[in-house]
């Protein structure tokens, strides 16, 4: 440190004992201002003895005195600044006090001015705030800086940081203080440049400089100087349809260069167009563009929007927001039918166009390709030929007796993720074409009716089906004329039930067996017919009474039958014939004598009618014997006839051996025995060559029967009429199928003098032995009816009749084929 020690003048006043120093400020304490001693003449060894001392007028004690030296020396910082301010002239007084004898000295201490301080800006962030549109020019005081310092100490100059915008200059005005001025010399952009940081700098004239620093912060406001600018000029954003409202579709970012209100950017649309509105809307501060309705790509795929970015002091600028919307399957296909027939003939030939549809979906993409398809398992199949387009046609025969209708779902699906599909149910009946015969429920009706009953009486009722339907299947039942028109006569029948009636009552002994064709037809267009067989049985009643045939009833008395007196016991005399009309039971006829003129002269065989004496004659029997037999059949309520017999007794008659045989044999001659025997041989030896040919012959029509069946009737083998009269007279070929348990086929007649055998010629009354069985009586017709409705007889059935008319070919006793002798 160094010390100025300023020229210390020892200034004698004219007043007795006046020391004046001067002095710089701030010196160091302990520096020695003067000599005191010296300069007042003091005798520095007095100092002590007198108590030399220095007092101050102010509480603070600047300076002491060193009693050794007799200096003044500085005890105290001495701040000029302090002490006196802003005060040219700077003293601070002093005594010195003296003891034995008191005495005062005055001091004067002058402090001079070093600078020791450097100049100092009071606000050291000076702010400025000038708009970017300021003129050039334009002046803005600063605040000057202090220095306490004086003189050239203080402030001398100001300087400012190095800048292209700004200078300083320095106001000068009148009685006032110089202040620092910032002058604008260049034009701010705000949007170039809007902050400038700057130092003053305020410097003093001292030894050496000292000086100050201020920053200055210049903010350059805006100015409305600019117009919104969007980030793009065209925005486009991809939705998706059906977002939810508040959806984010884009965010639109425009700037404003500006600051503050003239930066602040609100967003609106410019224009929307209809299908638009309400679609989406904009956020005005945030730019965010959101749904608020329904986005539907349907309705409209692409919006497009004006929008205007506006900032606060009226700057608009406008883009363009294109936003596609992006396609869902959220459209069902949809299925119209374009036509439809509600039926189909079921004739139709596979391919027949039922039903024509459209199918189409609203949606694009594969979420609008479709595809059709139909129920499984019916007879219709889906064709498209035209884009969109299927036909519901046939795809097989049609049966609407199988199939009445169907219900065709066709269900349609898109190609979408998840797919869409909706379906659509076509009824469609199948008309009925007439392609069903009725059909009977049986081929074949039996029926048996009894014989006389009334006119009307129902006979059966033949069902006939149509599977067809209305009309096709309403069935009309009639007779077929042509099938016989004999036996159609006796039957009528309803049309609409199937009733059968009789036409008039039935006669067994007439036709005890018949058969009609019925048909059915509906009434389709054509008609379709089937036909059915009804057989009808007549049964029999016992509606006729035996008739004699022999002896031939007469009032007078005619004695037809003559017998020798001389006949043996056992005599056969004659026969009393009787048929009865009735078939069975009705026709089994038994004899008895119910009134006789030798009640115990003759006999009648129960069965057989035969008449036979019960013991030789004697003298004196009356020769006209009169017999009275009762006919009777066996019918429920039996029918009887009574025939008169008549026998004449003779002397002259011979008695007929062959006759006697049957009886007491024991009496006949031996010879006449062998000779018997002899021709007993030859007959059997005949016979048994005649059953050879028979059989031969019969071995030899079944062969030809199974070779020419084929050939027709004419290859039938035809018996001689000498064996017992056309096959197909017996019994076999009456009664056709003779299974039918319901048929007596053992008793037709029994019309016979040994009851050994029957007749099996039903029809032999003109060619057999002339008395054949009575069966056969009022039925000629017969055997031309079953000509034509009968089967042909089968085999068993031939050889049955042809064990008949074996049977017919046995040896017969002559005497008994002759015996109907008429007298
Ligand atoms: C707007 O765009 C500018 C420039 O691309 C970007 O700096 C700013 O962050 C965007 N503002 C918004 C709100 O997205
Ligand atoms: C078709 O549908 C209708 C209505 O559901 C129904 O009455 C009819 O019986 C159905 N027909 C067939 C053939 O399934």
């Amino acid at each position: 440190m160094v010390l100025y020690f300023f020229l210390i003048i020892p200034f004698v006043s004219g007043v007795f004992g006046e020391v004046r120093y001067s002095i710089p400020e701030e010196m160091k304490q302990g520096s020695v201002i003067g000599n005191l001693a010296r300069d007042l003449g003091l005798d520095i060894t007095e100092l002590g003895k007198r108590k030399a001392r220095v007092v101050a007028e102010g509480s603070k004690q600047y300076c002491e005195l060193s009693t050794e030296t007799g200096s003044l020396l500085v005890s105290e910082r001495m701040d000029r600044e302090e002490l006196c301010a802003q005060t040219a002239v700077c003293v601070v007084q002093f005594q010195l006090l003296l003891e034995n004898p008191l005495k005062v000295y005055s001091l004067i201490l002058e402090v001079q001015d070093i600078n020791d301080n450097s100049p100092v800006f009071t606000n050291g962030q000076i702010e400025l705030e000038l708009v970017e549109s300021t003129i050039l020019g334009r002046r803005f005081p600063l605040e000057s800086a202090r220095d306490p310092d004086m003189g050239t100490n203080t402030i001398k100059h100001y300087r400012l940081s190095q800048n292209d915008h700004f200078v300083l200059e320095m106001n000068k005005q009148v009685n006032a203080n110089a202040y620092p001025e910032l002058v604008l010399k260049k034009a701010l952009d705000r949007e170039t440049q809007s902050d400038y940081y700057l130092t003053i700098s305020g410097i003093d004239g001292g030894n050496p400089l000292r000086s100050g620093t201020a920053s200055i912060h210049i903010h350059v406001l805006d100015a409305n100087d600019n117009v919104p600018v969007f980030s793009q000029r065209i925005y486009k954003a991809f939705v998706a349809e059906n977002s939810p409202p508040g959806t984010l579709v884009t965010k639109i970012n425009a700037t404003d260069l500006d600051d503050g209100v003239y930066g602040e950017v609100t967003y609106s649309f410019s224009h929307v167009s209809d299908k638009t509105r309400g679609v989406v809307e904009i956020d005005g501060v945030t730019g965010e563009v959101r749904v608020i309705g329904l986005m539907d790509y349907e309705d409209v795929n692409v919006h497009e929007l004006d929008v205007q970015a506006k900032d606060g002091g009226g700057q608009s600028s406008h883009c363009k927001l294109i936003i596609d919307v992006i396609d869902l399957n959220d459209n069902s296909p949809v299925i119209s039918v374009k036509s439809a027939s509600s039926s189909v003939s079921e004739d139709s030939s596979p391919g027949t166009m039922v039903a024509l549809l459209n199918v189409y979906d609203l949606d694009t993409g594969s979420s609008g390709r479709v595809t059709c398809h139909i129920t499984d398992n019916v007879p219709f199949r889906l064709l498209s030929e035209v884009k969109n387009y299927f036909m519901l046609v046939t795809d097989d025969i049609l049966d609407r007796e199988t199939h009445a209708a169907f219900n065709i779902t066709i269900t349609a699906v898109d190609s979408g993720s998840p797919p869409l599909f909706s379906s659509k149910v076509i009824p469609i009946t199948v008309s009925d074409v007439n392609d069903n015969a009725p059909v009977f429920s049986q081929e074949l009706y039996t029926v048996n009716i009894p014989e006389n009953r009334p006119q009307g009486t129902s006979v059966i009722r033949v069902t006939a089906e149509d599977k067809d339907f209305g009309s096709n299947a309403k069935i009309h039942y009639s007779l077929q004329l042509k099938s016989d028109p004999a036996a159609t006569s006796f039957l009528s029948i309803n049309s609409e039930t199937g009733d059968i009636f009789t036409s008039h009552p039935f006669d067994y002994e007439t036709a005890s067996h018949f058969q009609v064709v019925v048909s059915a037809c509906d009434m389709g267009n054509p008609p379709l017919c089937s036909t059915c067989t009804v057989r009808v049985f007549v049964s029999d009643q016992n509606d006729n009474a035996p008739v004699i045939l022999y002896p031939v009833q007469s009032s007078s008395f005619i004695a037809e039958d003559r017998v020798p007196l001389a006949a043996p016991k056992g005599y056969l005399v004659t026969k009393v014939i009787a048929v009865d009309a009735d078939a069975g039971h009705n026709a089994w006829l038994s004899y008895r004598i119910i009134k006789a003129t030798e009640p115990e002269l003759f006999s009648v065989g129960l069965h057989c009618g035969e008449i036979r004496t019960l013991r030789p004659f004697y003298e004196d029997d009356e020769v006209k014997q009169t017999l009275e037999v009762l006919v009777e059949d066996n019918g429920p309520e039996s029918l009887s006839a009574t025939a008169t017999v008549s026998i004449a007794l003779g002397d002259s008659l011979p008695v007929v051996d062959e006759l006697s045989d049957f009886g007491e044999d024991e009496s006949a001659p031996s010879n006449s025995n062998e000779d018997l025997v002899f021709y007993l041989i030859v007959a059997l030896a005949s016979v048994s060559g005649l059953l050879l040919v028979l059989i031969s012959s019969v071995v030899y029509v079944k062969l030809c029967r199974r070779s020419f069946y084929r050939g027709g009737a004419s290859n039938l083998p035809v018996f001689p009429p000498t064996y017992g009269g056309p096959p197909h007279y017996s019994d076999v070929s009456r009664w056709g199928t003779l299974d039918d348990d319901s048929r007596y086929n053992s008793f037709m007649t029994t019309g016979s003098w040994r009851g050994d055998f029957r007749f099996s010629t039903g029809g032999s009354v003109g060619s057999g032995g002339g008395v054949g069985g009575g069966s056969g009586i009022g039925i000629i017709d017969y055997d031309t009816m079953t000509k034509r409705s009968l089967p042909p007889l089968k085999n068993d059935s031939l050889v049955r009749l042809t064990t008949s008319s074996a049977a017919s070919l046995k040896p017969k006793p002559r005497g008994r084929l002759s015996v109907p002798r008429k007298v």
